[in-house]
């Protein structure tokens, strides 16, 4: 849900911080704080309510010396936003300063306690209880940190990524983690990076250990990492190289990171299917069908897991699956899931579908398909995130860092993932020809390039969008394969735009909603060429009877369609079940480009966060 950036090294640390933090801004930002252990020996905290630059300017003629640091952004979840419910926290004795990254459920209870022993707070986060905790402890019994921290966790119910920093020794960070991610870098000559992912650490090194679940680890510079857990037992982290470029995590020229996301679809999906589908084009081999191929091609049914976006694409997967495999396929909203008592089958595949494989809703959903006895397949694209580790195999999406709140290219990813998926068991289970499949797969592969030409309508869109941006409310229409490509373009406007929108099943409109229909909303349909067009064309000219303003997107050379919408969007065409990935397109440039129309921070839109670690 936030950002936490740690260092120790030879270097200053408060440069490297504020970096990484501003790298990490977009998963969440209340607020932002900084600790430093000074040159004097001095553990100074600054911290400041608003974005990482407001921060910035809090420090200007402060001491920011110092070699050991940590550094916060903050999404609140316990105590509004603000200065002094910012992290690092103090102990009560000003020795120690943590950053917190998660809920400490059972924070009362433990707050409670402290006070009645005399404790006293400044701030009303559960993060500050914890940060008590441990220097009671630690003073209490003369323990050093490491086991003060252990013991302390031992107390805690909850979600957390922490690191402390202790005046008394400089050289050291100690870092936990528990249902919430921490990766640590290693540096050149034995410093040491942290960060809530790769983003803020890529460019110092390559070289990093994804931390496990209830790892506890000790930074101290120019020693071996040490990692052990919470009964002192010694783990033996991996080493993993990344391959994050600074490219990537730059803006390479283009004003938002979800600009620069939506253009590069095309490359990513080409990584995606990189070694995954052989040069002749005709066929694709996924490891994990290879490991797990009888248990996939005979599942009883498959239950996809995932929120928002990810759900969406879950929506696509399961027509895919469904037509190509004649498998049943179950879509759920993680979050639902995971509190309806749901009837789960040990022979059930549940998929959990998530671009930063940390959301908490969806890892919940997994450990109820665990305990439930059935298989679990992840489709991630944060490398060594926590679901990817929770599933017995999964797909790695391949399309880099997501750095917009908006996702985009993990979208297309996921539902490239997800025709992979779906095209290689219907083969197994011969439930499409041979000759099917093939056609099926050298369609896909020529994806990216009709990707590239759907995106020249860029400039179209761009002039098209400032009509739009009056308006209250839109509606988006679709069926088939594209009804969840409605519902995904009625989220991206609604969530970087903040216009209301909805999505719809096209021939739903005569069921209610059709009431809403005037010239003051805007009607968005996807009305590409596949066997429900016909239809579709019904369907329109149902909103046109009844003063509805029209924008269809459509194949190309559709000339229809064209008597009849106010606005028309040209797309290559392709098979049916692969027109999401094209349509899409437009409809994340209609959003982004009515979302700059109105001066919104497209990148950072208000109240949302990138990963969603609490529920
Ligand atoms: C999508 O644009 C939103 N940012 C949001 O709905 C997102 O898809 C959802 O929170 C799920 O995130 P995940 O894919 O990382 O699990
Ligand atoms: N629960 C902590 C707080 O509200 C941390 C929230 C976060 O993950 O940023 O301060």
């Amino acid at each position: 849900m936030c950002g936490i950036v740690g260092y120790i090294g030879h270097k200053n640390a408060y440069p490297i911080l504020i970096k990484g933090l501003k790298r990490l801004e977009y998963r969440g930002y209340d607020s932002a704080g900084v600790a430093l252990i000074s040159e004097e020996g001095n553990l100074n905290v600054y911290k400041a309510k608003g974005k990482v630059a407001d921060l910035e300017a809090h420090c200007q003629e402060k001491d920011i010396t110092g070699y050991a640091g940590i550094a916060h952004t903050r999404w609140a979840t316990h105590g509004e936003p603000s200065s002094a419910n910012a992290h690092p926290h103090y102990s009560a004795s000003g020795r120690l300063a943590l950053i917190h990254n998660g809920i400490i459920e059972n924070y009362l209870t433990l707050k409670e306690n402290l006070i009645s022993r005399g404790f006293t707070f400044k701030s009303d986060t559960d993060t500050e209880v914890l940060v008590q905790l441990i220097e009671h402890i630690m003073l209490s019994n003369s323990l050093p940190l490491l086991e003060a921290v252990q013991v302390a966790l031992h107390q805690v119910i909850g979600a957390y990524a922490i690191a402390i920093l202790d005046r008394e020794h400089p050289d050291t960070v100690i870092c936990a983690r528990q249902s919430s991610p921490l990766v640590v870098g290693l540096g050149s000559d034995n410093e040491f990076y942290l960060a809530s992912d790769t983003s803020p650490i890529a460019e110092y090194t390559d070289k990093v250990v994804f931390l496990n679940e209830g790892d506890i680890a000790v930074l101290q510079l120019g020693k071996k990492l040490q990692v052990v857990n919470m009964d002192n037992v010694k783990q033996h982290p991996k080493v993993k190289q990344i391959d994050v470029t600074l490219g990537q995590l730059e803006k390479g020229g283009y004003p938002y990171f979800m600009l620069k996301e939506i253009f590069e679809q095309p490359d990513c999906l080409r990584n995606c299917m990189r070694g995954r589908i052989n040069v002749d084009a005709d066929r694709i081999t996924l490891s994990a069908v290879i490991d797990y191929r009888k248990r996939l091609i005979e599942a009883r049914r498959f239950i996809i897991v995932a929120c928002g976006t990810s759900w969406h694409a879950g929506l696509i997967g399961k027509q895919l699956i469904e037509n190509l495999c004649r498998i049943p396929v179950e879509v759920e909203y993680a979050s639902e899931f995971r509190y309806c008592n749901p009837v789960i089958y040990p022979d059930d595949v549940v998929i959990a579908i998530s671009q930063s494989g940390e959301t908490a809703d969806t890892l919940a959903a997994i450990n109820l398909a665990h305990e439930a006895g059935a298989f679990v397949f992840g489709i991630c694209n944060a490398i060594g995130a926590s679901i990817p580790r929770q599933t017995q195999t999964g797909v790695y999406i391949h399309v880099g860092p997501e750095i917009g709140v908006a996702s985009t290219k993990a979208f297309t990813g996921q539902v490239t993932v997800l025709s992979m998926l779906a095209l290689c068991l219907a083969a197994e289970r011969k439930t499409i020809s041979a000759e099917q499949y093939k056609q099926m797969v050298s369609e896909l592969t020529k994806v990216p390039e009709k990707m590239e030409e759907a995106l020249k309508i860029n400039k179209q869109i761009e002039k098209l969008a400032p009509i739009f941006t009056y308006a209250k409310n839109c509606l988006y229409l679709g069926r088939g394969y594209n009804y969840p490509v409605a519902l995904e373009g009625a989220l991206k406007l609604k969530e970087i735009s903040y216009i209301h929108a909805e999505g719809y099943p096209a021939a739903e409109m005569k069921h209610g909603p059709i009431a809403l229909i005037d010239s003051e909303m805007p009607v968005f349909v996807i009305a590409t060429r596949d066997k429900l067009y016909e239809k579709v064309i019904s369907n329109i000219q149902e909103v046109r009877a009844r003063g509805g303003r029209v924008t269809a997107l459509v194949t190309k050379g559709d000339e229809q369609i064209r008597k009849l919408a106010d606005h028309v969007i040209e797309l290559p065409d392709t098979l049916e079940c692969f027109q999401p990935l094209v349509a899409s397109i437009p409809l994340q440039l209609l959003a982004y480009h009515i979302a700059v129309c109105k001066g919104k921070d497209v990148d950072r839109p208000r109240n949302l966060a990138k990963s969603v670690t609490v529920e």
